[in-house]
């Protein structure tokens, strides 16, 4: 642990918790995966499974949904206790520690997109973050096209469909396998028309990762916005938000980040923030909210005037510890491992002969691996009973992602445990 108590490196808590604990695996239908023990010792080669120890579930199931919601940290109680705690001991004064844990979150953040400092902040949801930053534009009809693919995440293209009722025009640019689309599509799809292209750096469908850098090029030759979604890309790749050249970037702490849902987050080109005006505002974006001043909005000359009313505080404790962790092992070595383990999901996929959602192209696939074959929900239904944990997308089939904790051996597991399902006990096909 550092000084401030922040997680640095697994906590003797942690790792207390793993040597006492039994190393349970999830009951398998037919006592597979009995007697293996992917706990980690056995892959000593591995650094980043150090960190097995701070994440307790990892003991009693195999933990493939980091692309949904990421493993709870042993550490995550604490920070929250620390939250009530404040509220109980010093009530309304807690506002003085509660208040810049917001800007404390938003630096864990800027780390992570290697974004400088004071140019990120705090909200709940990736929905909202898009709402208010819709209500930063004006449409006119020379300028009113907003451009995004479909594979984008549903939520965010229904608020900018929303916004058809204000005068924008909404191209959607379509996949034509659901898997990968051509960047020259989108770049096509782009033009002196285009106000803003809030798009994802990688589908939440198919894992594919999108040509950032051509697409904020083409988007700044034409004077528009690129918007960049990246839940499905923090914590499990190395972003630079100034490289990729973005003019707004935003996600969430519920998936690789292992935060728990509530602590979104928006990132402003430094050289844009002052330029806008939310519509979409409230009094945590004023210049002066203790002032109480009205009737009209004085916007803040920080990143705090895309604030509306009163941050959530909760989440940010319980957000704090996975972010830390996150940032302290660092994306260059979760990406490297990610490819890895992605890597060989793809080999188990292709031995059972599944149709493969993912791209295959290492550089164009982030962290999960999507496939498909015919019964694929109501097996995804049964592993998750089993405490193996994935999901399913209709139209992709399961998701699975091996995060940084999680051992090559799970892979093995979950894919036996697959068959079991699947074939039911003691038959293969393969
Ligand atoms: C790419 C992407 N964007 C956004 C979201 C979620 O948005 P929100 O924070 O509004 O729930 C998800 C997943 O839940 C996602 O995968």
């Amino acid at each position: 642990m550092s000084e401030n108590g922040a997680v640095s490196e697994p906590s003797e808590r942690g790792r207390a918790m793993s040597d006492n604990g039994t190393q349970n695996k999830p009951a398998s239908g037919a006592g597979a995966g009995a007697g293996a023990d992917p706990g980690g010792e056995d892959q000593p080669d591995d650094p980043l499974l150090r960190w097995r120890s701070e994440f307790p579930a990892l003991e009693d199931s195999v933990y493939f949904i980091s692309h949904s919601l990421g493993c709870l940290p042993i550490k995550t109680a604490e920070y929250m206790e620390e939250f009530l705690e404040l509220w109980h001991r010093k009530s309304i004064t807690a506002w003085d520690d509660w208040l810049p844990e917001v800007d404390r979150a938003a630096g864990r953040i800027e780390k992570l997109l290697s974004a400088p400092a004071r140019t990120v902040t705090m909200f709940t949801n990736v929905s909202l973050v898009n709402s208010i930053l819709a209500s930063c534009f004006e449409y006119t009809p020379a300028r009113n096209k907003i451009v995004y693919t479909g594979l984008d995440f549903p939520s965010v293209s229904y608020v900018w469909k929303g916004e058809e009722r204000r005068g924008a025009e909404v191209h959607v640019v379509p996949s034509p396998d659901g898997v990968e689309i051509a960047t020259q599509a989108v770049l096509d799809a782009i033009d002196e028309r285009t106000v803003a292209v809030p798009i994802s750096h990688v589908s939440y469908r198919s894992s594919f990762v999108l040509d950032i850098p051509a697409i904020a090029a083409r988007a700044a030759a034409v004077g528009a916005h690129v918007i960049l979604d990246c839940y499905q890309s923090a914590g499990v790749m190395p972003i630079d938000v100034v490289d990729l050249g973005v003019s707004f970037a935003c996600g969430g702490s519920v998936k690789y980040l292992c935060g728990g849902p509530g602590a979104a987050y928006l990132y402003v080109r430094r050289d844009l923030i002052g330029l806008f005006e939310p519509r979409v505002t409230g009094w945590f974006g004023n210049e002066a909210p203790f002032a109480f001043t009205m009737p009209g909005q004085t916007y803040a000359d920080s990143i705090w005037r895309y604030m509306g009313g009163t941050p959530a505080i909760a989440p940010l404790y319980q957000a704090r510890a996975g972010a830390e962790i996150v940032g302290q092992i660092g994306a260059r070595a979760i990406r490297e491992k990610s490819l890895r383990s992605t890597r060989r999901v793809i080999e188990l996929v292709d031995e059972r002969k599944f149709a493969l959602h993912t791209p295959r192209v290492p550089e164009r696939r982030a962290g999960s691996v999507v496939f498909d074959f015919v019964g694929s929900a109501d097996v995804a239904r049964e592993l998750n009973r089993r405490r193996f944990f994935c999901d399913h997308r209709p139209g992709a089939g399961i998701r699975i992602a091996p995060h940084f904790y999680n051992t090559e051996d799970e892979i093995d597991l979950f894919f036996e445990e697959l068959d079991r399902v699947r074939l039911g006990p003691g038959k293969k096909d393969h």
